[in-house]
C-alpha cells in the first residue's frame, strides 16, 4: 500500500499580499510550506507538490493549474504508484502527524474519504442577498472541513475526472468524492489546524510555532 502525500501550492496568495507566493512565504523561519512537508514526510511514502509556474525546481514537483482542484489532479498524476492520498493545503502549517494518521485509518478502515474537520463554535445563519436572515441552522451536526483529506486514491483520481467548470466550483477535495457518491467521514482536528489566508494569520500561526519550538 503507496501512501502519496499531495500539497496543493500553487495559488498566489493574493489575500495575504506577500511578495511571492504564500506556500514559499517565510514563516517562522522557513518557507510555510516546509512545515506541513515535515509532517507529511513522516508519514507518507512520498510526498508531490504542486507548485507554481517558475518554481519546479526540487524534487517531486509538479506545474499546479488554474484551480486548487487541478493542481490536486497535476500532483496526483504524477503518483500512478498511490493506493491512498492524502490532500493536505500548504497553508495550514499546524497539522500534526495524529491527525494526517487518523485520516489514513479511517480510509485503511474502508471509507472512500476522511477529512479534517473542526465542530462549529459559532452559531451559522443562512441569510439572503439583502442581508435578512432566512434561518438558523442546527449547530450540532455542522463540521468546518479543513485537510488533511485522505482517499482511496482511485477513487479520487475518478472523481477528479470531471470537466474544469467542475473542478473549479469544487472548494474542496471530498465534494468531489461525495458528489462521485463516494462515503466521506469527519475526523476531529485539533482547534489549531488553522488556515493562512490573511497577514494576521500569519503571525498569529508565527507564534504557535515559536512558542512550539521554545518548549
Ligand atoms: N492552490 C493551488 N492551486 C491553485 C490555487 C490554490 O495549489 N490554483 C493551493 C494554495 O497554494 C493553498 C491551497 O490551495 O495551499 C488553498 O488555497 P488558498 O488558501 O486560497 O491559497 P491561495 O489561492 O494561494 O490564496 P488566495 O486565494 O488569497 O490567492
Ligand atoms: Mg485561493
Amino acid at each position: 500500500m503507496a501512501v502519496v502525500g499531495i500539497v496543493p501550492a500553487a495559488g498566489s496568495g493574493e489575500r495575504l499580499g506577500a511578495s511571492g507566493p504564500k506556500a514559499f512565504a517565510v514563516c517562522a523561519g522557513r518557507p510555510l510550506i516546509e512545515w506541513s512537508l515535515e509532517v507529511l514526510a513522516a508519514v507518507c511514502d512520498r510526498v508531490v507538490v504542486a507548485v507554481p509556474p517558475g518554481y519546479e525546481d526540487g524534487c517531486d514537483r509538479v506545474t499546479g493549474g488554474r484551480h486548487r482542484s487541478e493542481s490536486v489532479r497535476a500532483a496526483l498524476q504524477a503518483a500512478p504508484e498511490a493506493t491512498v492520498a492524502v490532500v493536505h493545503d500548504a497553508a495550514r502549517p499546524l497539522l500534526t502527524r495524529e491527525l494526517v494518521e487518523g485520516c489514513i485509518a479511517a480510509v485503511r478502515a474502508g471509507w472512500d474519504g476522511a477529512v479534517a474537520a473542526a465542530p462549529m463554535t459559532d452559531t451559522v445563519k443562512e441569510a439572503g442577498p439583502d442581508g435578512r436572515v432566512l434561518r438558523t441552522l442546527d449547530r450540532s451536526t455542522l463540521w468546518a472541513i479543513q485537510t488533511p483529506q485522505a482517499f482511496a486514491a482511485e477513487t479520487l483520481r475518478r472523481a477528479l475526472d470531471v470537466p474544469e467548470q467542475a473542478l473549479a466550483a469544487a472548494t474542496d477535495d471530498a465534494s468531489l468524492v461525495e458528489a462521485a457518491g463516494g462515503s466521506v467521514r469527519v475526523v476531529e482536528a485539533p482547534s489549531e489546524n488553522v488556515k493562512i489566508t490573511w497577514p494576521g494569520d500569519l503571525r498569529a500561526v508565527e507564534a504557535v510555532l515559536l512558542a512550539r519550538a521554545a518548549v
